[in-house]
């Protein structure tokens, strides 16, 4: 069996860090008795500043033939905030409708989190982010005159949205920005978070602020009710996303899948990776469930790190553990990730978790456990 895997480095640290990943990946191909063949794409701050380019039509089309990419980091200090993350990593997400954003929460044993008194038996659950929508669609506007006439679009593979927008102001400078939630869009993630609840303890938590944003999150709270109907052997419960920052702090094992609109995800899953040993740890997958689908450490390119070789490699290897269960070799998925976890219980760590091991010492180590069995 012969999978073809895509990948991207990035930005900053990305390339090194996704390197050691493949060399994981390959290793569990050889336990597990399977092959990889990697394809590489340029794609990134080095070749935007060459040429101007962060997306082409060509890339688009070849990362197409692909099931899975695996990804790096995106991200560098030469090019302004917003540019490569916009028109790379959110257009990958948007182009390849990849409306999962799952990101497990999982502290391995061995690990030291912040959270006094908790251990791997209370930090174990699974936020299921949306990852298409929300306010992160990337519509709006900013203007210094006194009115504005704009047509905004929004389009996707499962709807397109135009809002033709008349704003008159007497403010000296105003700027918006539309947050969009629709119900097939927001349907076809809960589904997604209940049938894993469903496969977990059976428990789901909704995240939302519709106490206050209540058209939007007003719409995502009714979806959740009316999809909760069908499946009456899961515990379901609503939480606004302030309280339920408090939550993971104080009672983590209350939880075992959490779904939430993009923005909202988006914060919880760094607190989440901070409870779980920090962000050198989590990983995540960008999932079209029947397409293609992208797998990357949640954390971003540290461009002051770059080249260096300290940089740790966890994340990304986890992240490439998932991407193994996507393509459905679910042995070598847990062989992996069992190998990690050796990886910290041995000390192989690198600095930012206490240890003294270099990026490829734990990407040879990883390896190696995993060709042990
Ligand atoms: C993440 C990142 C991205 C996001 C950025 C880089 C666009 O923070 O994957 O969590 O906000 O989704
Ligand atoms: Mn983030």
């Amino acid at each position: 069996m012969q999978h073809q895997v895509a990948v991207i480095g990035g930005d900053g640290i990305g390339p090194e860090i996704v390197r050691e990943g493949c060399r994981v990946l390959d290793a569990a191909g050889e336990r597990f008795g399977f092959d990889l063949a990697f394809t590489e794409f340029e794609i990134g701050a080095d070749r935007y500043l060459e040429t101007g380019v962060l997306l082409t039509e060509d890339d688009l089309a070849e990362l197409g033939r692909f099931t899975a990419i695996y990804f790096g980091a995106i991200g560098d200090e030469r090019v302004r905030p917003g540019i490569l993350e916009k028109g790379i990593l959110l257009a990958l997400r948007f182009h390849f409708d990849q409306y999962v954003n799952l990101r497990p929460i999982r502290l391995l044993a061995g690990v030291s989190t912040p959270l006094a008194n908790k251990g791997p038996a209370d930090i174990d659950f699974v936020v299921v982010r949306e990852n298409t929508e929300d306010f992160y669609v990337g519509i709006g506007s900013r203007f210094t005159g006194k009115r504005e006439s704009k047509t905004l679009e929004v389009v996707r593979d499962l709807y397109n949205v135009k809002f033709g927008l008349d704003v008159e102001t007497d403010a000296d400078e105003l700027a918006y920005q539309i947050g969009v939630v629709t119900r097939p869009g927001t349907e076809r993630v809960i589904r997604y978070a209940f049938d894993l609840a469903g496969r977990r303890r059976g428990k789901l938590t909704s995240v939302d602020k519709a106490n206050v944003l209540s058209d939007v999150y007003g719409l995502w709270r009714e979806v959740f009710s009316e999809v909760t109907a069908g499946y009456p052997d899961l515990a379901t419960e609503f939480n606004f996303v302030d309280a339920v920052t408090m939550w993971f702090v104080k009672n983590p094992e209350w939880f075992d899948v959490v779904v939430t609109p993009n923005m909202f995800g988006d914060i919880i899953t760094d607190l989440g990776a901070m409870i779980q040993g920090g962000m050198g740890l989590a990983p995540g997958g960008n999932i079209n469930p029947a397409g293609t689908s992208m797998f990357e450490p949640i954390h971003g390119s540290a461009p002051k790190y770059r080249g260096q070789g300290v940089a740790n490699p966890m994340a990304t290897i986890w992240a490439g553990s998932m991407l193994l269960d996507y393509l459905g070799e679910h042995e070598a998925a847990e062989g992996v990730l069992k190998a990690l976890g050796q990886s910290i219980l041995d000390g192989v760590v690198t600095r930012d978790m206490g240890g003294s091991a270099r990026t490829s010492d734990v990407g040879d180590y990883v390896a190696a456990m995993i060709k042990r069995g």
